[in-house]
């Protein structure tokens, strides 16, 4: 089968850019089919290093075309500086390198402000979002007044006169209910006409029917995902989540896809877990425990988009073995094992207890989430400094014991194993596609 689809498995930054990156090599297409710039995918080539945020994951690969599809809310500023920052470092040197579908909906910084204001206001209530305004944009999607790639072509007056239409409401909410200023509508129509002449050679009428033709063609199409399982709008930590279905499921609506034969799906999961913004993490270690900070400085775990301090805690079956099943999920990559090795004892959390009760199963209800405990399995760690590893036979025994634990527990094989940001820290297992 010709078409993998590529998630994160936990609440995002799992290293889903990195494989992407690795897994181009051999592709003809990469779809990004769901969230916006709230995602920060970095990719380490020789020394180099890029952080993409729309633009999908395979901008090292000339042969490779990025598509963005019509389930991506398409912050236009925010594309428009990715696109000239990518040029400028000699990547994306042909049009055709990358198409952006008719039907993205456009993300204009009205839906950034009112984002923010919806933040500031909600104080000890945030949900500690990106500021990206992935919510207001996929809510005026759902409110059917969203405009889509395509209308940034129209004729001015006719552009002008749907913004006004789309944005009166949310000027009114953000100057009266949230007390801020409003962007005016003509500073926004200026803006965007401005973005017009770089990004028309993009413009893809019917992504859904060239993906279609490319995979009846055998070509091989490499499906992008953001964000993570648990951030999923319907079956993620609600509400501490995204505005978007994260799942592999996600492809199939978003792009137009129903395929005969499903596609694999690679699973992306660190050797830990990390958090950004707000919401329940049952096996977080509390930011001034000393594992807990010992992941956050040799994970280097600050926020790719917003800079801000990953949470860290150990990792949770439980939960992989929900994000497994929810995405069918055929593979797991394991990343950031080299991190591990700068502690003494490593934990995995194999259940929870809520009061005297023991639970194996995910909780999908996190009303009294303080009240649930998790239950670990201690591992020893190793000495070893695993980044300079290249082969599974020369990783240390204690690392393939947790590997191999890790494999049977979820039931599933780990057929990546990642050391290091860079290409060539990565021990492929299995050829995937
Ligand atoms: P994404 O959003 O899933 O693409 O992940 P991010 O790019 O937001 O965060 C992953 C971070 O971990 C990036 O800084 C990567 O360069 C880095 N990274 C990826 N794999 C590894 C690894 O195996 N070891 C280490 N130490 N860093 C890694
Ligand atoms: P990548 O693709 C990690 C989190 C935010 C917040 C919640 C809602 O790089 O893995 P939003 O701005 O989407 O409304 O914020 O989701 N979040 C991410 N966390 N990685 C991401 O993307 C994320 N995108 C959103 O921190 O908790
Ligand atoms: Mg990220």
């Amino acid at each position: 089968m010709p078409a993998l689809i590529v998630i994160g498995s936990q609440w995002g930054d799992e290293g889903k850019g990195k494989l992407i990156d690795i897994l181009s090599a051999g592709s003809d297409f990469v779809v990004r089919y769901q969230g916006g710039a709230n995602a920060g995918h970095t990719l380490k080539v020789e020394g180099e290093q890029i952080i993409v945020h729309l633009v999908p994951s395979a901008v090292f690969h000339s042969q490779v075309k990025c598509l963005i599809s019509g389930g991506v809310v398409l912050d236009l500023e925010g594309l428009y500086e990715e696109i000239k920052y990518l040029k400028q470092s000699g990547k994306l040197k042909n049009d055709n390198q990358l198409l952006i579908s008719d039907s993205a909906t456009l993300l204009l910084d009205l839906h950034k402000q009112l984002d923010q204001a919806r933040e500031k206001r909600a104080e000890k209530n945030k949900i500690g979002t990106t500021g990206k305004g992935i919510g207001p944009a996929y809510e005026s999607r759902a409110s059917r007044k969203a405009l889509l790639f395509s209308d940034l072509f129209e004729e001015d007056t006719i552009l002008l006169n749907k913004l006004k239409d789309q944005f009166q409401e949310t000027q009114y909410l953000i100057k009266h209910f949230y007390k801020s200023e409003a962007i005016s509508i003509q500073k926004i129509f200026e803006k965007i006409k401005s973005y017009r002449e770089t990004l028309k050679p993009y413009r893809s009428s019917d992504m859904s029917f060239l993906l279609s033709q490319a995979l009846e063609q055998n070509k091989k199409v490499l499906f992008e995902g953001a964000q993570g399982t648990l951030l999923d709008l319907y079956h993620g930590t609600y509400p501490y989540v995204t505005s978007s279905s994260t799942l592999a499921g996600g492809v199939f609506s978003s792009c137009g896809l129903g395929f005969s034969t499903p596609p694999k799906v690679l699973a992306v999961s660190k050797a830990y877990s990390t958090r950004v913004g707000k919401g329940p993490f049952l096996t977080e270690c509390l930011e001034n425990s000393s594992s807990g900070q010992i992941l956050q400085k040799e994970g280097q775990e600050f926020g790719a988009t917003t800079g801000r301090k990953r949470r860290c805690g150990w990792l949770d079956l439980p939960a992989l073995k929900y994000a497994i099943r929810l995405n069918s999920a055929s593979s797991l990559a394991l990343m950031k094992l080299d991190v591990l090795s700068a502690l003494k004892e490593i934990k995995v959390c194999v259940a929870y207890k809520i009061e005297s009760k023991v639970i194996e199963s995910f909780p999908v209800s996190f009303k009294n989430f303080n009240k649930i405990k998790a239950i670990y399995k201690s591992f020893p760690s190793w000495d070893e400094d695993l980044s300079v590893v290249r082969a599974k036979k020369d990783l240390p025994q204690t690392a393939l014991n947790y590997i191999n634990f890790i494999s049977a527990e979820l039931k599933i094989p780990v057929d990546i194993i990642s050391v290091g940001p860079s290409r060539s820290q990565t021990l492929i297992l299995k050829e995937l596609f």
